[in-house]
């Protein structure tokens, strides 16, 4: 009797009630509230509960999931969860994570993991190709963008700076600075924050009329900055700023980061997925000229949470950034394997690759295209109804999948009660957004599970923004 193991009992009741909870899960999903209320009661009872001495079994540990996690819990599968950059995961992820749970590898070394080391091996080539990148490219499946940035970017530091492990930044005769766009994630001035760049060396480049990156406002500014003696390193462009879903002109910047010899990262955390549409390659092809790209799965591959990756196009500078002798390990070499542990900072490492792999064999690549399709053709149908409604104006161009509009003449708590409207409704969720100096309200359909009707259902409710929704309140 091990006291850490189901019984044969429990295993089967615990199989046919996970099953009954992701069914019904699954068939409640459209009458959720996207955004319920937390019972604060019910939560503060779960932080004040001792843990108990002997366990309370799978029955009521399952109940307490059905009583209290689920109903506290943001439906971010929910069709008209519009907020922020976040997909629904697609539907074999619970079953791959539970499969990915149980065969628990830990994907460092390839004895520890060999089948997972060739699935993730298989998933990142397949995303190099997406991208454009040649046969050298080399990659590594992260906790999501954030961390895939601040990899390219210590990646980046060691290819630039001499003796980098050695001494670090300690020895650079001037400061190195990057340069992003004002539209930039955070997690660019995040990553430069850790690293030890500093923030006083990252330069936020101006952006035109359609919110890229003014190329010539980054051309002068690496010019002022050489001319005040600082050093120029990397440039991170963006491909779908997280905001408006601008893409910064990648051929040009790519042009000037070759002219200047500087380390050209692209944040294609949110928007380079859809290269998967051929019809995407004018607008984003030049993803491919970038020395590392950040890419999120966890977005437009629908994974659930969490899987970013970090693609690199020299893969021999992104493991000479990461690989440390490891004699106390059983490492050897192997042309089919890969040792992740050689890519990225982490020791254990679980197996990311699994859900992603699992999903695009299971859906094929066809359906990933469709949906990321669907969603750029109902940001278009939102925005054109936006613009045909008096009284409504939109922020931005939609050149991806968000939306980003205000209600003319509205305060900005005026636009904050609107959104909390729309939630307490069950309307939709859908963010604040700060353009341009405008604030306003943002709709980002990353949503495999939105079609035109909840579309059309949170038009109308814009419509008629001023009334109340009536005895119901709901749709
Ligand atoms: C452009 C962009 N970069 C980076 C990120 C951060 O990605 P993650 O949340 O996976 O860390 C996001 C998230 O929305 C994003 O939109």
């Amino acid at each position: 009797m091990n006291e850490l193991l189901l019984t044969d009992d429990d295993r089967a009741r615990a199989g046919a009630r996970l099953l009954a909870l992701l069914d019904s899960h699954e068939r409640g999903l459209p009458e959720e509230d996207i955004l319920p209320a937390p019972d604060r009661e019910a939560l503060t009872a779960v932080l004040a509960a001792p843990m108990p001495e002997r366990g309370i079994g799978v029955d009521a540990l399952f109940d307490s999931w059905e009583d209290t996690i689920l109903p506290n819990s943001t439906a971010v599968a929910h069709p008209r969860f519009l907020a922020y950059v976040l997909g629904p995961p697609n539907g074999i992820a619970p079953y791959a994570e539970a499969v990915a749970a149980a065969l628990n590898q830990n994907c460092n070394f390839s004895q520890l993991s060999p089948a997972a080391s060739v699935v993730e091996r298989s998933v990142l080539e397949w995303l190099a190709s997406v991208v454009g990148f040649p046969a050298t490219a080399k990659g590594i499946l992260t906790g999501g963008g954030s961390l895939a940035t601040l990899q390219a970017l210590a990646t980046a530091l060691h290819d630039r700076v001499p003796d980098f492990h050695a001494t670090g930044l300690q020895r650079t005769a001037a400061p190195l600075v990057v340069y992003t766009s004002v539209e930039a994630h955070r997690s660019v001035d995040k990553a430069a924050a850790i690293l030890g760049i500093g923030l006083d060396n990252v330069r936020h480049i101006a952006t035109d009329s359609l919110h890229r990156m003014d190329v010539a406002a980054l051309r002068a500014q690496i010019e002022q900055d050489r001319a005040e003696g600082l050093r120029p390193w990397c440039v991170v462009a963006t491909c779908g700023t997280v905001s408006t879903g601008a893409v910064d002109p990648l051929d040009e910047i790519a042009d000037l980061c070759a002219a200047q010899d500087l380390w050209l990262h692209v944040d294609g955390a949110y928007g380079a997925l859809f290269l998967l549409s051929e019809g995407m390659r004018e607008l984003m092809g030049g993803c491919a000229r970038a020395d590392s790209i950040t890419l999120d799965p966890h977005k437009l591959l629908y994974a659930s949470l969490e899987a970013g990756c970090l693609l690199v196009r020299d893969g021999a500078k992104l493991r000479d950034a990461y690989a440390f002798d490891s004699s106390y390990l059983t490492v050897a070499e192997d042309p089919l394997m890969t040792d992740y542990m050689d890519y990225g900072p982490q020791l254990s490492r679980n197996f990311k690759a699994f859900k992603v792999w699992s999903a695009v064999r299971a859906f094929g690549v066809a359906a990933f295209r469709e949906a990321n399709e669907r969603t750029l053709a109902l940001a278009r149908r939102l925005g054109d109804g936006i613009e045909a409604t008096p009284g409504l104006t939109l922020l931005a161009p939609v050149t991806l999948t968000a939306v980003c509009f205000q209600v003319d003449g509205a305060t900005p708590e005026e636009h904050t009660a609107l959104l909390a409207t729309l939630a307490a409704e069950n309307v939709a969720l859908l963010g604040p957004v700060v353009v341009a100096g405008k604030r306003g309200i943002r709709a980002c359909v990353t949503n495999h599970r939105t079609s035109e009707a909840d579309i059309d259902l949170v038009l109308d409710r814009l419509r008629r923004r001023s009334c109340p929704a009536g005895p119901v309140g709901r749709p």
